[in-house]
């Protein structure tokens, strides 16, 4: 357990590494938090126009799902630590996205990193559902939408896939929590508000 503890530990803090706020700092950017959705993610920060910068966030706070996850999953082993601890080591680096202890805990919704999570757990299951997302973003334009419906598809492909187990207990909190982390997006949606893919932080609606 102290082991699982202390990747628990790691995994929320590499989490908490905002990317939307460091890259674009770095990049001399203007604060995600101070335009569009004011979410610390790819998607708004693809409402500055620079698509590098979204391009690289996306990447960033992709790969420190996947990375903690793959971790537990091709190192675990020899400890007896195999794919439930990695869905809780994923799901801890998910609550360091949306909780950043370095960004006084106000983070974003998880999308890119609940997929890192995924595709680390379970490559076929965490492509499937980048699928879905694409399939909405494409017919839909919808970043917020598509994110809705694949955390609705990933634990029910993980279960008719894989069949339940600890795993999925793990990508059902994720999910919940990226659809509750969604609230604001949900109402735009459904009142015709909510921005397209792309559509600059403050142009034409
Ligand atoms: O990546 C989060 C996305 O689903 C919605 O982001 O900025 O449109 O609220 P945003």
């Amino acid at each position: 357990p102290t082991l699982t503890i202390a990747a628990v530990v790691l995994a929320y803090l590499i989490g908490s590494l905002s990317f939307a706020v460091i890259v674009s700092r770095v990049m001399g950017l203007t604060d995600p938090r101070s335009y569009g959705s004011g979410n610390p993610g790819a998607t708004n920060v693809l409402r500055s126009g620079n698509k590098a910068a979204a391009a690289l966030t996306l990447l960033l706070d992709l790969l420190k799902g996947l990375i903690p996850v793959l971790a537990v999953m091709l190192l675990g082993e020899p400890w007896n630590l195999r794919e439930n601890t990695a869905a809780l080591v994923g799901l801890a680096a998910f609550a360091g996205h949306v909780w950043p202890v370095f960004f006084k805990f106000k983070g974003g919704k998880g999308v890119a990193t609940a997929a890192g999570v995924l595709l680390g757990l379970n490559w076929a299951l965490g492509l499937a559902t980048l699928g879905v997302w694409i399939v909405v973003v494409y017919f839909t334009r919808y970043s917020s939408l598509a994110a809705l419906l694949a955390a609705v598809a990933a634990p029910a492909l993980h279960i008719v896939g894989w069949g339940a187990s600890g795993a999925t207990l793990s990508i059902v909190v994720m999910s919940a929590l990226l659809v509750w982390r969604h609230s604001a997006n949900i109402g735009k949606l459904l009142a015709g508000t909510e921005s397209k893919l792309g559509q600059k932080a403050g142009g034409a609606a």
